[in-house]
């Protein structure tokens, strides 16, 4: 059983298989946070609390005369506000006699079966009888305002989810002004805080380092949860590694603005505090009203980083992800943006299709610029239907000449947003979020459609539907390429207007659930000028998400990198693209970029008909190569070998669970002459198995092997290769010295 209440001593212990949080309700009712870490049997960890009358720590007034007990020194588990605790607090409100204040104490508890669901935000859900649900109500005996927090324990996938519900049963309306989802103490330690940050075509850039006497805020002010900060943040032991130390992980299911906040206080205790971002934010609540926070996914690992990732990578792919692609194998595509950008018509767009069929290729998703008018982006956006110059025989018989050519046709749409020069605009102007008396902020040339209106979004609903039905699609990549601002609906009142920012974000998802169950044969991919909305959120919608709009394989390293940290490599949109590359001008071997992309959802991003032929020949070779690894890829476990920076090469590795196969893969991103040789140890194989090396790819790509001796490399072609998984582990494996541009192995082990 994962949830445990002991009543004699009032403690409330979550137990998942490798890890245990434990609370306990206080004598003042405070519902103070004892443990979180490795897993424990029956213990009672209470004895660590102790209790010191500490300067400038205040007293609540039921402890009077003690000076020991004090809410600006106890662990809690939801803080209260304005009442002696000047740390970083969980909750601010200001009640409806205009004091700014909350004080928390235990009313209940109760433990369910199953996981709690939020209404209208996405949330993990538990398949079978996997979760147990414990909601803990905290009330404010004077404004009568609840806080109910909820735990979701997934004991087998080591994961425990925290939300908060706010509901005022006071008289009074108060505001919120901010409704943490999580806040969690750690009295002891010497910690690190990871976070993944970044800007655009160039995102999830892993940034470690020790936290100091400070708070340290991860968040975005951004509308959405941006490439700046991605909403995922890790504390762990300064000495922590892939495979040692203890680590946690928390991770917004949100695709909003967010506020993650590291505390180190004056006596070394952290605490971490996440949830919506609090800046502009204000949200009313009548009596009776209630409000949901979004979920936090909390993880424990005390063995490192890389079995933190696995905790979260299983979650995601199994109890985030859903429809028919959650498990189904994705098509491998073809995306003409970089091939054409918006110059391209009927004919040019079946000539890529052509070549992608003769390629293996199994979907064509055509990208922006197919509606209304659009033929650069400062127009068109909120039109619809099809630009007929562009597409004269119409969208129908375009998509039906692709499919008769074997391939499946997808779409690209931007439905949150609006150009002025558009139809839309000229005839609904109100529906963009703008301030009054003031121009609205434009970004790349365009305006945001105000979400949280029902009228927008059953626009919206009914003209990308019509589409969707009329035609036959298979894929819609759903973009939203800017940050909002003028945060400002014009369907609120004064008073509701620090409301709009959560309200936009309730109504994209309520738009994209209809959407998605209302078509549950299209997969989906979520994208925002590549990786500004990379979360948990959007992944509960769609399956995967275009992860950068850098397509250059080399950077592409560090952001897969950094994004493995919390997501699995089947939500990591990933393509080969030209070379030289668009955004950067390197030039890299198309089987390199092979490599890189085929650690992602993988597929093509470039024109076909400028490919040489031995280009060609590599691709029909990728794809065999990334269908006969799918499984593995998608679902083996994902190991980091190195760092970036760290070495002159990049190497990570997939390993099956059942230990039955492994794929190295190996990148020099910065070739040597003369080098130390690259030395990688395998993870995660069974160590007493034989292992045959199964195939080795490739130097037939412009890149050779140097080995300055031709027996040498007789003697490396010919030699058969067969070793058990300790050898591979613990001695590791040689390769050899590559040279050319950026070149890449890949190798696959079998067991024997
Ligand atoms: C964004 C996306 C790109 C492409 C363009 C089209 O930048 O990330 O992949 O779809 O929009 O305008």
């Amino acid at each position: 059983m994962g949830i445990i209440f002991d009543k004699e001593n009032k403690l409330l212990t979550l137990h998942t298989e490798h890890s245990t949080y434990q609370m306990q309700v206080d004598p003042y009712g405070f519902l103070q946070h004892l443990y979180y870490g490795d897993r424990l049997d029956t213990e009672d960890m209470s004895y660590l609390r102790m209790n010191f009358d500490r300067a400038c720590a205040g007293n609540p007034d039921e402890a009077y005369p003690s000076r020991t007990v004090s809410a600006n020194t106890m662990p809690q588990e939801y803080t209260g506000y304005g009442v002696g605790d000047y740390r970083i607090n969980s909750i601010a409100v200001q009640n409806g006699d205009g004091s700014y204040a909350a004080d928390f104490r235990y009313e209940k508890h109760e433990i369910r079966p199953g996981k709690y669901s939020i209404p209208g935000l996405p949330a993990a859900y538990a398949n079978g009888g996997e979760a147990e649900t414990l909601v803990v109500t905290l009330k404010d005996p004077v404004t009568d305002l609840k806080a109910e927090l909820y735990y979701g324990v997934f004991e087998k996938k080591d994961v425990i989810t925290r939300a908060v519900r706010l509901i005022n049963e006071g008289e009074k309306p108060l505001r919120l002004l901010k409704a943490a989802s999580l806040c969690v103490d750690f009295p002891y330690g010497n910690w690190d805080s990871i976070h993944f940050h970044g800007k655009h075509a160039l995102e999830k850039q892993m940034e470690r380092s020790p936290l100091g006497h400070l708070v340290k805020t991860v968040g975005s002010n951004r509308g959405t949860s941006s490439h700046q900060q991605n909403p995922f943040v890790i504390l762990c032991d300064h000495e922590a590694g892939e495979d040692h130390g203890a680590a946690y992980g928390f991770m917004l299911v949100y695709s909003g603005g967010f506020k993650a906040e590291l505390e180190r206080d004056q006596f070394d205790s952290v605490r971490v505090v996440m949830g919506l971002q609090d800046d502009a934010f204000c949200w009313t609540l009548d009596k009776g009203e209630t409000f949901f926070t979004p979920e936090v996914l909390m993880s424990y690992a005390g063995n490192g980083l890389t079995p933190l990732s696995h905790n979260y990578h299983r979650l995601i792919r199994e109890n985030i992800c859903r429809g028919k692609y959650k498990n189904a194998r994705r098509p491998i595509l073809i995306n003409n943006w970089e091939a054409t950008y918006f110059d391209f018509n009927e004919e040019s767009i079946l000539k890529i299709a052509d070549e992608a069929a003769d390629l293996g290729i199994e979907m064509l998703v055509l990208d922006d610029g197919w509606f209304g008018v659009r033929n650069s982006d400062n127009t068109g956006l909120g039109d619809w239907f099809v630009n007929a110059e562009k597409i004269p025989c119409g969208l129908r018989a375009l998509a039906q000449q692709v499919n008769a050519r074997g391939l499946k046709f997808g779409l690209w749409i931007e439905p949150e947003m609006v150009n002025e020069e558009s139809q839309l605009y000229r005839k609904h102007p109100e529906w963009a979020l703008q301030v009054p008396g003031r121009r609205p902020v434009r970004s790349r040339n365009q305006l945001v459609l105000d979400m949280s209106r029902q009228d927008v979004r059953d626009y919206l609903f009914d003209s990308i539907s019509k589409i969707l039905r009329e035609n036959p699609i298979a894929y819609i990549k759903w973009d939203m390429n800017r940050s909002i601002s003028d945060m400002y609906s014009v369907m609120l009142q004064a008073e509701h207007q620090g409301e709009v920012a959560h309200r936009y974000i309730l109504g994209l998802y309520d738009f994209m659930g209809k959407l998605t169950e209302t078509f549950p044969d299209i997969l989906f991919e979520g994208c925002s000028g590549g990786g500004a909305r990379f979360d948990a959120g959007i992944l509960y919608y769609s399956p995967q998400i275009w992860c950068s709009d850098d397509t250059d394989p080399i950077h592409r390293l560090n952001i897969q990198y950094g994004t493995s940290f919390g997501y699995p490599s089947s939500t990591v949109g990933a393509h080969v693209s030209a070379a030289p590359n668009h955004q950067t001008g390197r030039t890299t071997q198309i089987n390199t970029r092979g490599v890189v992309a085929m650690s992602g959802t993988f597929g093509y991003e470039l024109d076909p008909g400028k490919l040489s032929d031995e280009d060609k020949q590599q691709i029909r070779k990728q794809i065999s190569s990334f269908k006969k690894y799918y499984s593995l890829i998608r679902s083996g476990r994902y190991y980091r070998l190195t760092a970036p920076h760290q070495n002159y090469y990049m190497a990570w590795e997939f390993a099956a669970e059942d230990g039955s196969e492994a794929l190295m893969n190996i990148v020099y991103t910065d070739p040597q002459p003369n080098p130390t040789l690259v030395h990688v140890k395998w993870k995660g194989l069974e160590a007493d198995a034989l292992y045959r090396v199964e195939s080795k790819s490739s130097e037939e790509d412009g890149s050779f092997v140097h080995f300055g001796n031709p027996e040498e490399a007789d003697r490396y072609e010919k030699r058969s290769e067969t070793y058990t998984g300790r050898a591979l582990m613990q001695g590791g494996y040689t390769l050899p010295w590559l040279l050319g541009d950026y070149p890449a192995i890949q190798i696959h082990i079998v067991k024997a």
